[in-house]
């Protein structure tokens, strides 16, 4: 049963004002036909995912892919070219061979045609400062960084078109920004906040959401299920973990399970500035930002996502952070603190890193309940079980 909250919404305007609308229908906006004479790009994962982001709206000012003027502005002033805030182009990498692509091309995936982009100009990737101010490091095994350096050395430029949201991996959670504000409109929500994820949920996780839900009407849960690192636990059991603890323990009516299908970068405060816009285009009022948000490793200071907000005004960003300190399980108090609220040494602190929760996942023990509920470790085990 839905109850509708007796509120009237005022959803946050998309960054620019309207939220993008790239996706032509074959048969409807277009004829297929037209298409078979014009060049084709293959294109992987992580640039089907961006193609999806702008065609849907996610990038709401971008229509497509970055130009020079963007990509050398956002990489120097964490701005696009004409003011609006945003922190990592979006860009089409190609090799030297297809960088004298002019106009429309389609965008093919697995073989098959999934989009178009009508290309105005192409420029030369400058990979190594990239690197630096993007991801801080040059560090080839930067998971976000070796990535960027895998790509071509070119970028194409131009408004794009997508054929058909991607679905198929998750057809019950997959929903466009106009289609999450369209929820956050029926049920009456006057404010909402989106928490990002790319790990399974925990306590921890539970306990942030929690806490701002005390404060807003109600809850995006919005796990990302593009591209993350080999050794990140997979999108459909993060999600398998969120259906069974959503139904013990979350109140329907004020919570939203969707997907955002955007790949990790791994950028820290970088991306963290990119989540929370692309979420304020989802229809969200505030966003949550944790301890090392999109981090890895130890390449970020603890709060460096942030504080790299204080870039923006409140009201260029129109989306509130609500920041959190590292939280975790005191014994002593009984619950789940932060140094904030727990007047413990952390000889009374449960704390486990991602790292550690894998290895006691791939020796198949069990993961406490103060950490994890069983729930959720009942699914990971599963999962992990599945893969010995
Ligand atoms: S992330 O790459 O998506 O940031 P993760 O799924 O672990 O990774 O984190 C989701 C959000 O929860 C981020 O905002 C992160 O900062 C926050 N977070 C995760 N664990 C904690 C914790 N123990 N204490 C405070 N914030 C946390």
């Amino acid at each position: 049963m839905t109850i509708l909250l007796p509120t009237t919404s005022t959803l946050p305007s998309p960054l620019g004002g309207t939220l993008v609308n790239g996706v032509r229908r074959a048969g409807h906006d277009f004829d297929p036909a037209e298409l078979a004479a014009l060049p084709r790009l293959n294109i992987g994962e992580r640039t089907l995912a961006d193609l999806e982001m702008l065609a849907t709206g996610a990038y709401s000012p971008l229509t497509g892919f970055v130009n020079e003027a963007d990509y050398l502005s956002v990489i120097e002033r964490l701005r696009l070219a004409d003011g609006t805030p945003w922190s990592i182009p979006i860009t089409l990498p190609v090799s030297a061979e297809h960088a004298g692509l002019r106009g429309r091309v389609v965008l093919s995936f697995e073989g098959q045609d999934v989009g178009w982009v009508d290309v105005q100009e192409a420029y030369t990737a400058r990979k190594a400062w990239e690197a630096r101010e993007v991801y801080r490091t040059e560090d080839g095994t930067h998971p976000g960084v070796a990535a960027l350096y895998a790509q071509g050395d070119f970028n194409l430029a131009g408004p794009v078109a997508l054929f058909e949201v991607p679905r198929g991996h998750f057809p019950r959670h997959h929903r466009t920004p106009a289609e999450v504000r369209e929820v956050i409109e029926a049920r009456g929500w006057r404010s909402a906040v989106a928490f990002q994820t790319r790990n399974p949920i925990h306590r921890a996780h539970e306990y942030l959401q929690k806490v701002a839900l005390e404060l807003v009407d109600g809850l995006l849960l919005h796990p990302l299920v593009g591209t993350t690192k080999g050794d990140d636990v997979p999108a459909a059991t993060r999600v398998q973990a969120y259906e069974v603890l959503l139904e013990g323990y979350y109140p329907q009516a004020r919570t939203l399970l969707s997907v955002y299908p955007a790949a990790m970068r791994y950028a820290g405060p970088r991306e963290a500035i990119l989540h929370a816009l692309s979420r304020r285009n989802y229809g969200v009022t505030h966003f949550i930002v944790g301890r090392d948000h999109a981090g890895v490793g130890s390449y970020y200071g603890t709060y460096d996502a942030q504080e790299i907000f204080s870039a923006y005004t409140p009201e260029e960003l129109g989306v509130q952070i609500l920041k959190f300190e590292h939280t975790f399980y005191c014994n002593s108090c009984g619950q789940l603190v932060s140094p904030r609220t727990c007047p413990h040494d952390s000889s009374h602190h449960l704390v486990l890193s991602g790292t550690k929760v894998r290895e006691k996942l791939r020796a198949g023990e069990n993961l406490p309940a103060e950490f994890t509920r069983p729930e959720v470790a009942e699914v990971l085990r599963a999962a992990y079980a599945d893969k010995a």
